[in-house]
């Protein structure tokens, strides 16, 4: 009787570990990621291999991390990851954010402009800003194509956004289009007067209290990193001297197949569901709005195979994204946790089934941090040699949910880094007050230099 138990697990282990093997990368598979990352930002440093990257490397023209004598009051607005906020931000006074306003995901563009602006005049109004010409700065957390701070060419939507008819436009010029058909009574307006990706907003907001932070990190709905790179090496970008803030777009590495190797059967028919199947691959193994599916999918499989609730599937397990993140960061919790959340989603799951859960979670979680760091280590490692040093200290300033919530995720990250960039002193801050702050640093710069009349409205 024993030993027929003891068989029945053994096999019911090693069917177990069939499963989630592919999900389980060496240190040489995690070597090898961080090499093609390295490949691939050059390739997107190049003038000429630039249209063939994965990986975009998209100028910021932010060429300065904040010096701690930026001043005013700014709008900021940030639109792009779980929340929408308008805030004003002073360096007298703490950010105050509007509450957030809800997602405008699949408008077409003037109504999701004019919604945005909606939402600003009612935050200043609200606020006692209306006769006020603020300066705005603000976090765009999609792709663009930057002529300059304060033009922005939209290149794609990523994470479930799908507004039509903004790609390839302004995203400056329709957000000062909205302004003007809403301008109304006193109302003095706005002046937009940079937009930045969430990356940098997160980098500078940091930078303003460590001026060691030259890369900003972002791990929530969507995943992306930026750095500070040197102009010389800037292909794309007239000029060598100084540096200038890169926004890499890393969520795209591998659409050009260059990670093939490693996208499991999970990943496959996680992507075939999404709005944009073969884009963003790299992010659709990290970011929060993915690791809910990619579980799901996982234990669809387990119950086929009979590994998990008696191989009796809920119709429930059927349902996409019902694994939420609260569900995605669930490893930690203990075993009648993870089973008041099963029984939450009419998964009728037993003590067996909640260890094996956990297993699950585990593994698509350490997958995610593990890639994030290869990711990042070939950055700091690209900034290393970039500096002709031997050691690097440099700080990361991150943001987003998963990294934020996950109870492992920071751990697993920063252990991983450590390995794969053992020259990199890498210190990690996470950014209190959102990226809009970032933002609006980057406006008072541009304002210090003098904004040309051109820009109000
Ligand atoms: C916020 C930033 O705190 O984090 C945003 O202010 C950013 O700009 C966001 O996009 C990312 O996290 P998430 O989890 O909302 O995607
Ligand atoms: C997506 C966006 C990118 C953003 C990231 C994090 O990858 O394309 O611009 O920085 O999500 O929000």
């Amino acid at each position: 009787m024993v030993t027929a138990v003891a068989l029945r697990l053994a096999a019911q282990r090693r069917a177990v570990d069939e499963v989630l093997a592919p999900l389980r990368l060496s240190r040489d598979d995690l070597v090898k990621v961080q090499a093609l990352m390295r490949e691939e930002m050059e390739r997107g440093l190049g003038k000429e291999t630039n249209a063939s990257a994965s990986v975009r490397m998209l100028p910021t023209y932010v060429n300065h991390t904040p010096d701690g004598t930026e001043k005013g009051d700014f709008l900021a607005l940030d639109l792009g990851g779980t929340n929408f906020r308008v805030l004003v931000v002073g360096w007298e006074r703490s950010p105050q954010h509007c509450p957030t306003l809800g997602h405008a995901h699949h408008a077409h563009y003037p109504q999701l402009f004019d919604h945005i602006i909606d939402c600003i005049i009612d935050f200043q109004t609200k606020q006692n800003l209306v006769t006020q010409m603020l300066p705005l700065g603000f976090t765009f957390s999609f792709p663009c194509q930057q002529v300059g701070l304060d033009k922005a060419l939209l290149l794609t939507w990523t994470k479930g956004f799908s507004a039509s008819g903004c790609v390839g436009q302004d995203v400056v010029q329709l957000l000062r289009d909205a302004a003007k058909r809403k301008r109304v009574g006193n109302h003095l307006g706005m002046q937009v007067v940079a937009l930045v990706n969430d990356t940098v907003g997160t980098m500078m907001a940091c930078g303003y209290d460590d001026p060691k932070c030259e890369i900003g990190l972002i791990v929530g709905t969507g995943t992306n990193a930026c750095y500070m790179e040197e102009m010389k090496n800037v292909g794309t970008v007239e000029g060598d001297q100084g540096r200038m803030c890169i926004n890499m777009e890393w969520g795209a590495f591998g659409d050009n197949g260059c990670l093939d190797h490693i996208f499991t059967h999970f990943d496959t028919v996680v992507d075939e569901t999404t709005i944009n199947p073969g884009k963003q691959r790299f992010e659709k193994l990290i970011s929060g709005m993915y690791l809910g599916e990619i579980v799901r999918q996982i234990l669809l499989v387990m119950t086929e195979k009979e590994l998990l609730f008696q191989g009796k599937p809920s119709p429930k397990l059927q349902t996409k994204d019902i694994f939420k993140t609260k569900v995605g960061v669930s490893e930690h919790q203990v075993r009648s946790q993870i089973r008041t959340i099963m029984n939450e989603l009419e998964l009728d799951a037993s003590f067996e089934d909640c260890v094996l859960m956990r297993e699950v979670c585990q593994t698509v979680s350490l997958r995610a941090a593990q890639l994030c760091a290869a990711g990042l280590a070939a950055v700091v490692e690209k900034m290393r040699e970039n500096r002709g040093l031997d050691q690097l200290s440099v700080t990361v300033g991150v943001d987003g949910t998963l990294y934020k919530l996950h109870p492992c995720f920071s751990t697993n990250l920063q252990t991983t880094l450590k390995d794969l960039a053992p020259n990199c002193n890498v210190t990690f801050m996470l950014s209190e007050d959102g990226s809009g702050k970032g933002a609006a640093l980057v406006a008072a710069v541009q304002c210090r230099k003098g904004c040309s009349p051109l820009q109000m409205w």
